[in-house]
């Protein structure tokens, strides 16, 4: 296992391309086992993430080769509907595999994932969503068996406690395109990546309309192609590498993506004393002395993304002032408050909330990584603070950052990797 080593304090300048998305090419893998035919995506980030769903998808029935940054997925004729607990269990992005695998094999059997450090991670609204087209849906000794003869259109609502489900409205979306007649999908997940997948939907010949609304409209059709496509920028990326530049007052210019995508933070930010300027396809970054604090709340897309809480944290803790950070989205993801608190940081908890008192200064400290976007938020903190930092256990940041030690080290950090 990799452990990283950052000496803090270094100034850090430049530029950072954005990579592609994890999030919206993992439904986007999962959505090739809908067709026969060869799809070709490009632009897609190299990391533990997309290697797992490869490796799922081969053991789904595809050949899948790289070619720099393009995946080329083809059938090798041997179609297999179970998706084993080994590979769903290591990423939970695999339940996606779910309305595909259904809608063109008649039957699916995929591992429950379980649950993980930033919560229990419920499956109801993806079983609801497949019952509601006709499936006959069991749940058995850890797995969710569905069969079906054809999948039929229905409306179905998928608000939850928590609100629309992203990996859910993907599911149902994907085993909607070959039902038989039209499917109406209500309270439905309206982040970009769920657009990108029916984006991607259509082009291989689905009939999606509504896609980055509450209701998306599905006509089903009998078949669907290949298709080449190339995946967007990692707006989660983006905007951790924008917070960054912030806490660390660097003049960062950050390029190829969609900073529309980041509305609430820039919302956030101007109110911290952040300016984010925007010239054609990037942002530059201008910080003020002093951070102001800014209390936050996460919600669904358009709201504050819950994938950036942690980072939001990182700057929080060193502001001039007390902030709250809430998250509705998953109310006990703050692993990271513990490891910040390491680093000098001045942060509780009290329920769904963590309660910021800004310091002056963070200090190095050896610290472990939880998950995948408290694993940036510790390596944010590492930068910034006075002395080294040794972060134990970065597998979590190589699931979803792709080359981050060196992109760093580009813009000037002091960062390095070594076996533990
Ligand atoms: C996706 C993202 C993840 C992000 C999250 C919320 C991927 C691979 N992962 O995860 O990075 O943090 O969206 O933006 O795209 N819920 C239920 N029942 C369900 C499903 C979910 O109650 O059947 C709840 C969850 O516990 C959570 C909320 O709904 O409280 C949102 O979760 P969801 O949108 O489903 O997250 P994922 O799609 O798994």
């Amino acid at each position: 296992m990799d452990k990283i080593i950052i000496e803090g304090g270094k100034p850090l300048k430049g530029e950072v391309r954005i990579s592609g998305s994890k999030n919206a090419t993992l439904p986007v893998l999962a959505a090739t086992l809908l067709t026969d035919e060869t799809c070709i995506l490009s632009n897609v980030p190299k990391l533990l993430d997309t290697n797992t769903m490869v490796k799922l998808l081969k053991s789904l029935g595809k050949d899948v080769d790289w070619d720099k940054d393009k995946l080329i997925i083809m059938s090798n004729g041997k179609p297999n509907p179970v998706a084993d607990y080994k590979l769903v269990s290591t990423m939970r992005g695999s339940i996606c595999v779910l309305g595909p695998l259904l809608a063109k094999l008649g039957s699916a059997k995929v591992s429950l994932p379980g649950g993980c450090v930033i919560g229990v991670r419920p499956v109801d609204l993806h079983i609801k969503g497949v019952e509601a087209l006709g499936a006959k849906v069991e749940v058995d000794a850890g797995y969710i068996i569905a069969k079906t003869k054809r999948l039929k259109g229905n409306r179905v609502y998928l608000g939850g406690a928590s609100g629309p489900s992203v990996l859910g409205t993907a599911n149902i979306m994907m085993a909607a395109t070959l039902a038989e007649g039209e499917t109406i999908i209500e309270c439905a997940a309206c982040e970009p990546e769920v657009e990108e997948l029916a984006n991607f939907l259509n082009e291989m010949g689905a009939r999606i309309r509504g896609q980055g609304s509450p209701r998306i409209i599905i006509q089903g059709v009998k078949k669907l192609h290949g298709a080449d496509y190339r995946m967007q920028a990692d707006r989660i990326e983006a905007g951790t590498f924008v917070l960054l530049a912030g806490m660390s007052r660097s003049d960062i210019t950050i390029r190829d993506f969609d900073y529309h995508q980041l509305t609430a933070l820039d919302d956030v930010l101007a109110k911290v004393g952040v300016q984010v300027t925007q010239e054609k396809n990037c942002v530059r970054v201008k910080a003020p002395k002093v951070l102001k604090p800014v209390s936050v709340t996460t919600y669904p897309y358009p709201g504050f993304p819950t994938d950036i809480q942690a980072q939001y944290m990182a700057m929080m803790s060193l502001t001039n002032g007390v902030s709250v950070v809430r998250d509705t989205v998953f109310p006990d993801r703050f692993m990271h408050i513990a490891e910040l608190n390491r680093m000098g940081a001045h942060i509780r908890r009290e329920g769904g909330s963590a309660i910021i008192e800004g310091v002056k200064e963070l200090c190095g400290a050896p610290v472990v990584a939880s998950d995948l976007r408290a694993s940036a938020a510790l390596v944010m903190a590492g930068l910034v603070a006075r002395g080294r930092t040794e972060i134990r256990r970065v597998y979590h940041l190589d699931r979803g950052y792709e080359n981050i030690d060196k992109k760093l080290m580009a813009l000037g950090a002091s960062i390095k990797r070594e076996k533990e």
